[in-house]
């Protein structure tokens, strides 16, 4: 009978194992999880669990045994200086007693009391490698024992020191985690949604997806951010408040924390934090707390995979039931076709959820989702409800299979979906529905900025027949407005005087109102920079495209086949008539506004850990101006190793000579600041 038992606890913890590192090879490789972190743990916990009855049956080669995660070999693979570890895990107040109770029966009167109390930063965690207070080496955890090599991709990352503050140790290494705040999360599978790209299923996915990027400039382009808590190796501090208050001296952005002397101050922490975390703007999956003192820490030691002086609370991720009343699709500004989920309304994380995105077809069809299913929901990174799975044992065959229409919901047209993407799209460029979403994505706030143009007056315009693209707003009046339903002199005057204004807008707001697939408000400033006027923009060649720094080969494509089409250039034509600013000459454009702005620099030498191009680009967004040769008018030169003449004609002239790290630090100020 016993045995019998073992048998079948053999099997399942093989099953197990399988499923595991299915799991962790979709989560830490392709970013793409199929189950939620709460699930995951579950099937941890039960493999654990039979481990700990079973030690015999504990494999080496169980997930258990591992430090976690997974080197993909994209990347040049490069071995930690020391294991990289990962937390063991506390899921309610008994297992964090537990811990206390281990970590108070290790303690010595002398040792620094306390606990830490951080949050726990839903991101991808990286460590990065300080030689002389420069960015040497970045990598991701990869397999805890060896790591990837994302320097270029790290160094795009703006809360990154590229240098760091004076009182450095001359070799530092330290832990932090990379993410992506949720608003731009939210924001992100939005444009992908628009593109016809696949989504991401969480912030940490995003970030991770974007760090891992083989070209860094699409890393650049992706709002990351850093927090560090962890410096590795030997360090003369006490303990974890020195650690942060130290990292924080070095210009590294830290969390907030607590500082908790009792077990009812911790659990009370918890709490406090799991109301708190709501207000952050990245996603926090727990909570970590920590023993203040370090060398009480490493009394405690650690087993393969996490030390015993730390632990991480995880909160329950808030899923609730509701039924799926309808899948109704809507098109977008692309024409991509999206279907969503008409749900009966149901309250989680702080609101009321009455539709869901599912994103594309093949979302649909991994979920087996169908009209008049019950569901699990949750918020993805807190903002975005999303369906988790299908309670199909709720099923009652009464419920219908959706599936996608093969023509426009809206104009009829084709629909179709094109290879290697995952979204159908309507073919026509005429699309009222899409029309009405680029009239409302180019009076959006970070386009032109149109104040009492919303989706409801975009509406009415259209239908009237007074506005047929975006061009014709410059030509209304307040006479044409008085005809509309509903609209009064001063409501008139109103719209016509914010259309008026909007006319300021430079080339970076107006190029990005165009709409033009994967060229984003940051992108659109770059261009409008490097070419000056719209168009320049419109008749550069795709190698002069392709040299701007962010635009890949992708890019060229969408830029070209947006510079094709004829409505584009006809839209162009009025806004020109119409006398917009941004149609003029770039030399009015507002230069990036930083440390450096109005003054040239000169490169001499190489700097350690950059390239020409990279330097470069730093000058630029630091608002400065690179120059090949030294003049009066030269602000100052950068002098790296081994500099040419270009020192000494400096020193000649009396202009000012700045050290790699001088330099550096002037970006580290900008950065990380605020
Ligand atoms: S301390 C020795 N502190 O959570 C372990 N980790 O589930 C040092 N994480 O792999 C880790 N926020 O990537 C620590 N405030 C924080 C954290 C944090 C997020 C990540 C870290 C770790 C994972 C464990």
């Amino acid at each position: 009978m016993a045995d019998m038992t073992r048998q079948k606890a053999e099997e399942r913890a093989r099953e197990l194992r399988q499923e595991i590192r299915e799991h962790q090879y979709r989560y830490y490789v392709l970013d793409r999880p199929t189950i939620s972190d709460a699930e995951f743990d579950k099937l941890y916990r039960e493999l654990e669990a039979i481990e700990k009855q079973y030690p015999d049956l504990v494999t080496p080669d169980s997930p258990t045994q591992r430090v976690g995660g997974a080197v993909s070999g994209a990347f040049r693979a490069v071995p930690h200086s020391s294991p990289v570890l990962s937390l063991a895990n506390a899921f309610d107040d008994s297992d964090v007693m537990a811990y206390y109770q281990r970590v108070r029966s290790s303690s010595r009167p002398e040792d620094a009391p306390g606990f830490v109390v951080e949050p726990k930063i839903d991101g991808l965690s990286v460590i990065l490698r300080y030689e002389n207070g420069i960015l040497a080496l970045g990598l991701t955890r990869g397999d805890g024992i060896t790591g990837e090599d994302v320097t270029q991709n790290v160094r795009t990352v703006r809360s990154v020191p590229l240098a760091l503050r004076p009182g450095y140790p001359p070799l530092m290494e330290v832990r932090g985690e990379v993410y992506l705040p949720r608003e731009d999360f939210a924001r992100l599978n939005k444009e992908r949604e628009e593109a016809g790209l696949s989504v991401f299923a969480n912030p940490r996915n995003a970030a991770a997806g974007s760090l891992r990027q083989l070209d860094p400039s699409v890393t650049a382009q992706r709002p990351l951010r850093a927090l560090f808590y962890e410096i590795r190796g030997d360090v003369n501090l006490s303990t974890e408040v020195e650690v942060l208050s130290f990292l924080k001296d070095m210009g590294f952005p830290v969390p907030e924390y607590d500082l908790c002397y009792s077990p009812d101050e911790l659990l009370s922490a918890i709490s406090v934090w799991d109301e708190k975390r709501h207000r952050l703007t990245y996603d926090t999956d727990g909570i970590v707390i920590k023993v203040n003192d370090r060398r009480l820490f490493s009394r405690l030691g650690a087993t393969a995979h996490s030390p015993r002086g730390h632990i991480a609370f995880k909160f329950p991720a808030e899923q609730v039931e509701t039924k799926v009343l309808d899948i109704i699709v809507q098109v977008g500004r692309t024409g991509v076709i999206t279907p969503t989920a008409i749900l009966e309304p149901v309250r989680v994380s702080g609101s009321t959820v009455s539709r869901a995105t599912l994103h594309n077809e093949d979302i649909i069809r991994e979920l087996d989702v169908r009209i008049g299913d019950t569901v699990v929901l949750q918020k993805a990174g807190e903002v975005i409800p999303e369906i988790v799975k299908v309670l199909k044992e709720k099923r009652t065959g009464e419920e219908r299979e959706f599936r996608m229409p093969e023509v426009c919901p809206s104009c009829g047209s084709q629909a179709q979906r094109f290879p290697g993407e995952v979204a159908w799209r309507c073919t026509s460029a005429t699309c009222p529905a899409r029309l009405r979403e680029q009239l409302i994505h180019f009076a959006s706030r970070d386009a032109m900025d149109i104040r009492g143009l919303g989706p409801a007056m975009v509406d009415a315009l259209l239908e009237s027949g007074l506005v047929k693209d975006a061009g014709d707003l410059y030509f209304l009046t307040v006479d044409d407005l008085r005809r509309l339903p509903r609209m009064g002199e001063k409501s008139a005057a109103n719209l016509i005087s914010s259309i008026q204004a909007s006319k300021d807008n430079p080339m970076a707001k107006l190029l990005f109102a165009l709409g033009i697939r994967h060229v984003g408000l940051r992108l659109s400033q770059t261009i409008a920079e490097q070419f000056g006027s719209m168009d320049a923009f419109m008749n550069a060649t795709p190698e002069e495209l392709s040299q701007v720094r962010d635009i890949g080969p992708e890019t060229v494509r969408a830029i070209e086949a947006a510079r094709s089409q004829e409505s584009l250039r006809r839209l162009l034509d009025k806004f020109r008539k119409a006398g917009l600013r941004g149609m003029q000459d770039a030399a009015k454009e507002e230069p990036v506004e930083g440390p450096l702005s109005g003054k040239t620099l000169v490169i001499t030498g190489t700097l350690p850990g950059m390239t020409r191009k990279e330097a470069e680009e730093l000058v630029a967004r630091l608002g400065g101006k690179v120059s090949s040769s030294v003049s009066k008018n030269t602000y100052a030169v950068i002098a790296g190793e081994s500099p040419g003449s270009k020192l000494q004609k400096a020193r000649e002239l009396g202009v000012k000579v700045m050290s790699p790290q001088e330099f550096l630090e002037l970006s580290t100020d900008k950065e990380t600041r605020g």
